[in-house]
């Protein structure tokens, strides 16, 4: 589905991916695992096309993506729900979940149901439903958090990336992104994930990567990472 094959990438003269690889199957989730600073973020956005590689290449669906526009590539079915909070401040909540569908209607893939699809995002997000008419920028953190996922899920997806979905959550919200995490893995979604809980990221993935400034330092099975004593001691003593 999506394969990372040794990826350089970085800001200006600062390289920050040093060759990193990494493969995301087909209605997998997988896990980037890595300390403040150490380079996932920039995966993230090397992948959607926000950081334009220096070197290495990305496959999509077989397809050489790096390189390629934004647009281009969320037309291919990739949708990155980025880190902080970023709606459409102006716009409600369905019309930003809309917004969400609007890159495969003008692509080549299947345009799909979109109002069912909405119906489906609501049901999956209760919170937005009954928020719906309100404006984007006025709903809580939290809220805004959920409306960033919901919005990746509108474009129904080949592959979502999440990039700290449960940041600045209250614990019971950080309960049900994994929740719904977890639903959309049952549903068949591959997914690459990010979380500042790494135990709980863990459990509802298949496989990890350990990132170490800028290079994949562990990879393995969840379990095996999970029961890793020096991933434990590193990444996994503050637990959700
Ligand atoms: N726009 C930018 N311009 C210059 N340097 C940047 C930019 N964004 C990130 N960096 C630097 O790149 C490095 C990797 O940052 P990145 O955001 O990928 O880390 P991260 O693993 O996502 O960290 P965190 O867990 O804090 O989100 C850091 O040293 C950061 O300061
Ligand atoms: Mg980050």
């Amino acid at each position: 589905m999506l394969t990372i094959d040794k990826l350089e990438a970085g800001y200006g003269k600062v390289q920050v991916l040093h060759g990193i690889s990494i493969e995301v199957p087909k209605g997998k989730v997988v896990t980037l695992i890595g300390s403040n600073g150490a380079g996932k973020t920039t995966t993230m956005r090397a992948v959607s096309g926000m950081v334009k590689p220096t070197a290495g290449s990305i496959t999509l669906t077989g397809k050489r993506i790096d390189g390629m526009e934004s647009y281009t590539i969320a037309r291919l079915g990739l949708a990155h729900s980025p880190e902080g909070r970023r709606v459409f401040a102006t716009m409600s909540v369905t019309d930003n979940l809309t917004l969400g569908a609007f890159p495969r209607l003008t692509g080549s893939r299947p345009k799909g149901d979109v109002k069912a699809d909405l119906e489906r995002a609501m049901e999956l997000f209760p919170r937005l439903k009954e928020r719906r008419t309100q404006l984007a920028g006025t709903l809580s953190g939290g809220e805004q958090q959920m409306l960033a996922m919901a919005r990746a899920v509108m474009l129904n997806p080949e592959i979502v990336l999440l990039d700290e979905p449960s940041m600045g959550l209250a614990p019971i919200l950080v309960d049900e992104v994994f929740r719904i995490i977890a639903r959309l893995k049952s549903e068949g979604v591959t997914m690459l994930l990010v979380e500042q809980f790494a135990a709980a990221a863990l459990n509802v993935s298949d496989y990890g990567y350990v990132l170490e400034n800028g290079r994949i330092a562990v990879h393995g099975p969840a379990d095996k990472l999970k029961n890793d004593p020096a991933v434990r001691a590193a990444y996994l003593g503050g637990g959700h």
